[in-house]
């Protein structure tokens, strides 16, 4: 840049001064052609007039009439002075000062009396540079002698000088001037914008920027800038693709994302199909008078199956639970979801009042749900409704045995605490089929789960999988620790396998996840839009707070929502400072509400959001606002988004996908989790601040540190999150699962390897 400035400036000097020096020249010669052109006009007018005078007197006066006249025109301007000659050249009259330098009379005299006529010539006297008129004198009609009228022309040159000393002055001038214009100039447009290019597209080089977006106001190399941001963003994508195949490499293991569950499915299966079972469908049919709704419900295993069951295909069998449920199927109660890009096959089966009540509310929820969660709601256990339990398994198992019927060796995921007995009669009637089980919530210890006085005939229903998932290797143990203790069995604890009769299931941990896909690029420009969005979510909502916290939940009493609302209040009381600024959004969707401690939690939910506002709020602000009612996947991502925290205060929880959905959300690696550490996520999510929501005290500080830290370290940790969820997305999760129960060797195939005498069973 340097060597251009200065080639720059002297082109510009030596351009510049020849261009002027020309001109320079031009005027020069042209005024210097002016002046004696000039000189030549009034040396003739002068001439004449002087020898007119001579004529007249030279025939009457004497010689010193002669020289007294012709000393009166001796003063004109740049006049040297007038001679008179006679015909032979003999000086008249001559004045004074021309006298003592012409002594004889000059050429053109002499030629101007044989000629007859004036004429004018520059010449040189001595040294000095003169103009010389002469013209012939006559008396009547005879020439008798000559005139010359002498000039002194070194006022020309003088001229002349002043003019060259003048121009080389402006010359300077413009030089000077002209460059110090166009280094500013070049500077402004050029060096400028090409410093800030240079900059810019380092920190794209770096990475530190992402976007065509952020770029500077680069001028007239703007086309440039969108060229080279094009090739940044190919190099950063390369670049990215690189890291990620590097840490895979590392991970010696791809990605999962729904093609390569669905490849890897489709090899596994070797041709045949996968059928899903749970009691929750993932699309309920509701009608509300006229208008017909597809509603999906808020259930953790309906958020992680679905993205499954869209990549693979497959059936998947549930309770007709919506209003409308029967209104959307076919003849075989099927029909093909979801509604609006058909992937999978759902049947519905239907339960009547007194089966949904004793199996789903009573067994399942007051006697199943209670015990296995570990957050002091007695379970309560009724004979009917374990009768009905019993019923449901079995007619469910008649729908599957029903949709496999044609299928040679299925793979069956049995979902969750409705269907601990399903395994065994779905085994009984086909042992080719490969058959899993995934309990989504926690299994206690022994003697928590020892209260059930049914916990035999569960343990053993279960027992007749192939492969008994949990979420974390601690539900595991307890379970392994259940059979050892309620069946006749042999554990092998090295293997984490059930051997009972003759039949063997395998026991592991999964932990389920949410669909992060890795080609989500990091939106660092997020920030601010989710500042904006916040503030107009809140407005939405009626509420001016420029700091927002996100809870989202179905209304359970496992969640620890009227925890976290106390752990709120305490905030607000130790903090003060954070009253008319802080709110906290708890997304509540009501369930199993049918229920009674359900129906009062929801209640108790709502009476204390309504004491702690009544407490703090103020003018446009409250310190809670309970949305009580489900909202769909889209309007709760924007608050994931939008918040600045998320609290997950569960008193107990398998997994709990709203923290893995939060990370998942925060695409601009920004947002704090506040994480109970009773949680299956929280073993996985160590970066979230981790709370024990029975400490209030605990849970107000983790709501003060994450509202104070610095943007750095919820960046840090976020990122790192988000790469625990991204590779152990709900893909991962399927494609494990699938694959482990895959590769096992079944007892129908054992039996048939006995048979022919290859292997000897352990
Ligand atoms: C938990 C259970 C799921 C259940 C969900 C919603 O996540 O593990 O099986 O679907 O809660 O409960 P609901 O009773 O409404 O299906």
């Amino acid at each position: 840049m340097r060597l251009l400035s200065v080639r720059l400036i002297v082109s510009l000097i030596v351009g510049i001064t020849l261009v002027s020096l020309a001109f320079s020249y031009y005027e020069v010669v042209g005024e210097k052609r002016a002046l004696r052109s000039d000189l030549e006009r009034r040396a003739e007018v002068l001439g004449e007039s002087v020898a007119a005078n001579v004529e007249k007197s030279w025939e009457t006066g004497s010689e010193r009439g002669l020289q007294r006249l012709v000393q009166r025109f001796a003063n004109r301007e740049h006049l040297l002075g007038v001679a008179v000659y006679d015909r032979q050249g003999k000086t008249v009259a001559i004045t004074s000062e021309l006298g003592q330098v012409l002594t004889t009379p000059p050429q053109g005299v002499t030629q101007a009396m044989s000629e007859g006529h004036g004429e004018g010539a520059f010449v040189r006297l001595g040294n000095d540079p003169v103009h010389i008129f002469a013209l012939p004198l006559h008396r009547q009609d005879q020439t008798v002698g000559g005139l010359a009228v002498v000039h002194d022309v070194s006022y020309i040159r003088a001229q002349s000088l002043r003019t060259w000393r003048a121009a080389f002055l402006r010359v300077l001038i413009q030089v000077f001037l002209i460059v110090l214009i166009t280094l500013l100039i070049v500077r402004w447009s050029i060096t400028g914008p090409i410093a800030r290019a240079a900059q810019w597209m380092r920190a794209l080089r770096l990475g530190r920027i992402s976007s065509r977006q952020q770029m500077p106001d680069l001028d007239l190399f703007r086309p440039l800038a969108r060229e080279v941001a094009t090739l940044a963003e190919s190099l950063s994508q390369a670049r990215n693709a690189a890291e990620n195949e590097a840490r895979l490499r590392e991970a010696s293991e791809s990605m999962w994302t729904a093609d390569r569950l669905a490849v890897q499915v489709q090899t596994r299966l070797n041709g045949s199909r996968l059928f899903v079972v749970s009691n929750r469908e993932p699309y309920m049919h509701q009608r509300d008078g006229k208008l017909l709704e597809v509603v999906v419900p808020p259930s953790g295993l309906v958020t992680a199956l679905e993205p499954v069951l869209n990549a693979c295909d497959g059936t998947w069998i549930a309770h007709g639970s919506g209003n409308a449920d029967t209104e959307a199927v076919d003849a075989h109660d099927r029909l093909r979801v979801p509604p609006d890009n058909p992937r999978y096959t759902l049947r519905r089966l239907w339960l009547n009042k007194e089966e949904e009540e004793g199996y789903y509310y009573g067994f399942a929820n007051e006697g199943l749900w209670p015990l296995c969660h570990i957050a002091h709601t007695r379970p309560i256990f009724r004979a009917q409704d374990w009768q009905h339990y019993q019923e449901v398994n079995r007619k469910f198992t008649a729908a599957v045995l029903e949709e496999i019927k044609d299928t040679p060796k299925p793979v069956v995921l049995v979902q969750d605490y409705h269907f601990a007995l399903l395994p065994r009669m779905l085994k009984e009637k086909r042992p080719d089929a490969r058959v899993a089980i995934f309990w989504h919530i926690p299994w206690p210890n022994p003697e928590g789960f020892g209260i059930c006085p049914w916990q035999r005939q569960l343990v053993d229903g279960l027992l007749g999988a192939d492969l008994i998932g949990f979420h974390i290797q601690s539900h595991c143990n307890n379970f392994l620790q259940t059979v050892d203790r309620v069946v006749e069995s042999r554990v092998d604890w090295e293997h984490f396998s059930v051997l009972r009769q003759n039949h063997r299931t395998i026991v592991r941990p999964f932990p389920i996840s949410v669909a992060l896909a890795d080609d989500e690029p990091i939106e660092s420009d997020a920030y601010e839009a989710a500042y904006l969005d916040r503030l107009a979510l809140m407005h939405s909502l009626g509420v001016e707070a420029p700091v927002v916290g996100i809870g989202v939940d179905r209304v359970d009493y496992t969640k620890g929502i009227p925890e976290r609302f106390r752990a709120i209040e305490r905030f607000l009381e130790k903090y003060p400072k954070y009253r008319s600024k802080f709110t906290f959004v708890e997304i509540g969707a009501p369930s199993r509400t049918h229920i009674k401690r359900y129906h009062d939690l929801l209640a108790e939910v709502e009476a204390e959001a309504e004491r702690i506002n009544w407490r703090f709020q103020t003018g446009k602000w409250k310190p809670i606002v309970f949305l009580k009612q489900q909202h769909n996947h889209e309007e709760i991502e924007r608050y994931y988004r939008a918040a600045d925290l998320c609290l997950v205060t569960s008193l107990h929880d398998g997994m709990n996908l709203v923290a893995k959905e939060f990370v998942a959300a925060r695409r601009d690696e920004r947002g704090v989790l506040i994480l109970s550490q009773f949680t299956g996520a929280a073993r996985e999510l160590r970066d979230a601040l981790l709370v024990n929501p029975y400490d209030i005290d605990q849970t107000a500080e983790a709501i003060r540190a994450a509202l104070e830290m610095e943007p750095e370290e919820k960046q840090i940790r976020m990122h790192r999150m988000r790469r625990i969820v991204r590779e152990r997305n709900i893909y991962h999760w399927a494609g494990s699962l699938i694959t482990e129960l895959c590769e096992l060797r079944l007892d129908a195939d054992r039996a048939q390897e006995k048979f022919r005498g290859n292997v000897t069973v352990a």
